[in-house]
């Protein structure tokens, strides 16, 4: 039978739980410095409160499909200090009801910048250029010629690109996007300063935007603040045969208003690696040979999932030794 849980002999070292499956190079490196139990699947966390208990661990890596609530806090072993997650999305976490408990928590910024954003740039090429539609043609055997009317996509080259956060993520994707002469329009809580801004075009009125993009993609975080933020109205907004990418977050999106202005023929493809419940997503998206569907893999290269492992260690390595975890979320 499949073992899902690694543990050896436990030693003097702090225990640590690794609750979800990552690349080797990350679970070597903990073992220099940590009693490691690791999993080969992302477990419960049901499972995570009764190993944690069993092997009462100071630290646990998680990662974003494991949400950790008030009552998963409560059930925890006092032994633990810190719950570090593999991922700069941190909306499974209940900051709040941690620093209650004076459980420390971390994230992974940074790291997974470049990857995501050359994602979101193979989700804005893919949709444009009718990628999916092709694959599928080849996959069918292709045999008769098109002529040069047919099966057109929409330019890359030129057309104005509006990015909802201007984060980390959403300046990379704007770097990448410059590249193809896209003009960049923006909305974020805060300007840039004119040194990260460059030509971008700054709209403190996300609405106001929307009428000027001929592709919209999200950076923005999963907030109260964002929650549905792309519904009817927002999508009504966007010109008509705009496209629309989403690697942030599907709690950003209305996704009944989505596949109705998909339906609708208004949006010209979609591309989107994130949705409201993942990983059971809503299947009607398979409906549309236009969007180009993706299960949540913007940061899913093996050099990135390694830098994020490398992290969220390096997080818990400083909060066991006592000092301040340079990713703190909570105070
Ligand atoms: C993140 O880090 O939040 C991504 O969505 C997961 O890779």
């Amino acid at each position: 039978m499949r073992s899902i849980i690694h543990a050896k002999e436990s030693s003097m070292k702090p225990a640590l739980m690794i609750a979800f499956p990552i690349p080797s190079p990350v679970i070597e490196r903990a073992q220099q410095e940590f009693d490691v139990v690791h999993t080969d699947i992302e477990i419960s966390t049901e499972q995570i409160i009764r190993i944690a208990t069993e092997k009462q661990v100071r630290a646990i890596m998680v990662s974003m499909g494991q949400k950790i609530t008030q009552s998963v806090l409560d059930q925890l072993p006092p032994s633990l200090k810190i719950i570090a997650t593999s991922s700069v999305g941190y909306d499974h976490f209940d900051l709040k009801a941690a620093q209650n408990k004076g459980i420390q928590l971390t994230n992974t910024p940074d790291v997974l910048t470049d990857s995501t954003a050359d994602f979101t740039l193979l989700l804005i090429l893919s949709a444009c250029r009718r990628a999916p539609e092709y694959t599928e043609i080849m996959n069918k055997g292709w045999g008769t010629r098109f002529g040069q009317d047919e099966m057109l996509g929409t330019e890359v080259t030129g057309k104005t690109l509006g990015i909802l956060g201007m984060g980390r993520i959403g300046q990379a994707v704007a770097k990448r996007a410059r590249g193809f002469g896209i003009k960049i329009l923006y909305n974020s809580p805060r300007r840039l300063s004119p040194e990260l801004e460059l030509d971008a075009t700054y709209f403190s009125d996300f609405k106001k935007m929307l009428p000027h993009c001929e592709i919209l993609s999200l950076h923005a975080p999963a907030r109260a603040t964002t929650a549905q933020i792309m519904n009817t109205e927002t999508f009504s907004l966007l010109p008509a045969q705009s496209i629309f990418i989403n690697t942030a977050r599907g709690s950003l999106v209305d996704e009944e208003a989505l596949i109705q202005a998909l339906r609708s023929k208004h949006l010209f493809a979609a591309g989107l690696d994130v949705f409201q419940n993942e990983p059971h997503f809503d299947t009607r998206f398979l409906e549309f040979p236009n969007v180009v569907l993706a299960p949540h893999m913007g940061s899913a290269t093996l050099e990135t999932r390694i830098a994020m492992g490398l992290r969220a260690l390096e997080n818990i390595r400083s909060s066991l030794s006592g000092q301040r975890p340079r990713d703190l979320l909570t105070s």
